[in-house]
């Protein structure tokens, strides 16, 4: 079976608490029991949080080069601003597809540009906690 791992960043383990107006009510915890419900027999997915930057990076160094299939990674703030996990993404085998929650485009300046997006698979941004049900699906291939 196809193997995920969910990496959420800074601050993504206060989801359903925080700024319910941006990130909604649902806690991370719930929506993942959901999720992985969903994908039973399908992928294989398991999760990481961490609000430091440095153990992001040796997450992305233990699994990058594993038979994950891909990773998804929502780096919180750490998007904005982190050259070392940018270079982790570079330096390991595994995809890893960007996610966001909100729509950063919609929000402030600074949450415009981010240092991962050029050395991921792709990104996806902007539909709520669907965002990695979308990031899964992108992992599946023929599943129209
Ligand atoms: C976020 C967007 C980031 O700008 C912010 O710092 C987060 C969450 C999102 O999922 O929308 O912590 O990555």
């Amino acid at each position: 079976m196809k193997k995920i791992l969910i990496i959420n960043g800074p601050n993504l383990n206060l989801l359903g608490k925080r700024e319910p107006e941006i990130y909604g009510t649902q806690s991370f915890e719930d929506y993942l029991n959901v999720l992985q419900k969903k994908y039973t027999n399908i992928v294989e997915i398991s999760y990481f949080q961490s609000n430091i930057e440095g153990e992001i990076v040796t997450k992305l160094q233990e699994v990058g080069f594993s038979d994950l299939c891909g990773i998804i990674l929502n780096a919180g703030a750490y998007t904005h601003t982190s050259v070392a996990i940018a270079d982790a993404i570079s330096a390991i085998k595994v995809p890893v597809v960007e996610v966001h929650i909100s729509n950063v485009f919609q929000r402030e300046d600074f949450r415009h540009h981010s240092f991962i997006s050029p050395v991921c698979s792709g990104t996806i941004v902007g539909f709520g906690l669907n965002s990695y049900n979308l990031a899964v699906e992108s992992f599946i291939p023929n599943n129209l």
